[in-house]
């Protein structure tokens, strides 16, 4: 039997929270030390996303599923008013304590993605996105539709993405690009370890589909960059879609 949308939202919610507080401290070290590093160099950590955006001062940005907060920390560091939507109550505890030690402010909304139009945010200039946030939802046209609905009139959408080619060809044990069933995958472990975190149910889109939801619910496309593989430069591994909401 198939999950219903309210399953998939449960079961990964359970997975993005299990020991995931502990993890990001493994991986990147407590708060305090990687607020010293993001303070050294905060353009590096947004540096596929702000060739898109010119300066950022003063300008109201969403970081939707923003994590652990380090993009929403940087663009704040960068002059920025920084806010993060995502439904993990555990990387919204790391992430604000990573803003305190930068000696930031950002706006960390704890909300299931779909569910941001109800949070009454006012209006942004930007809608940022990074590595790891389309397959998490069933109807990727709905999900563009609420990203329209954070934008201001003319504001600009800037999503980099695992390019579906290696999701779909590579990462995934089917290796067919075509397959539009729902997977059971791990949830990344960000030290690299064998620990399991934890398993969420995936959808994965392909480049098309992408783009023509994108369109569907009403962005203007501007560009789509496709950017190597890290290990094979010779193959696809992320593209960045940049699309603005229509004056
Ligand atoms: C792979 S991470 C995205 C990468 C992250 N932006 C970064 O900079 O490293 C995926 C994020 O999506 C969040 N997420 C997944 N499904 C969600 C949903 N329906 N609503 C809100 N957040 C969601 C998870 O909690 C997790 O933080």
């Amino acid at each position: 039997m198939s999950e219903t949308d309210h399953e998939v939202l449960e079961r990964n919610r359970a997975a993005w929270n299990a020991g995931r507080y502990d993890a990001w401290v493994a991986a990147l070290g407590p708060p305090e030390a990687e607020a010293r590093v993001l303070a050294a160099d905060p353009a590096f950590k947004v540096r596929r996303l702000l060739p898109h955006m010119g300066d950022v001062t003063g300008k109201r940005v969403c970081n939707v599923q923003g994590s652990h907060a380090r993009v929403a920390v940087a663009l704040a560091l960068l002059g920025a008013q920084a806010t993060v939507i995502d439904f993990a109550e555990e990387n919204r505890r790391y992430g604000l304590e990573l803003a305190a030690a930068a000696r930031v402010s950002i706006d960390y909304r704890l909300s299931d993605a779909m569910k941001a139009g109800a949070l009454g945010l006012a209006p942004f200039d930007f809608v940022v996105m990074e590595l790891g946030i389309l397959h998490y939802h069933q109807d990727v046209t709905a999900f563009f539709r609420v990203i329209v609905g954070l934008l201001a009139p003319g504001g600009r959408m800037i999503l980099n993405e695992f390019h579906p080619a290696n999701m779909k060809l590579r990462r995934q044990a089917t290796a067919d690009y075509f397959n539009s069933e729902p997977l059971v995958g791990d949830v990344p472990n960000p030290t690299g370890g064998p620990e399991k975190l934890g398993q969420c149910t995936l959808r994965l889109w392909t480049l098309g589909e992408v783009v023509t939801a994108a369109i569907d619910a009403g962005l203007v496309v501007e560009k789509l960059i496709e950017l190597p593989d890290w290990d094979d430069p010779k193959f696809p591994g992320m593209f960045t879609l940049v699309a603005t909401k229509p004056v």
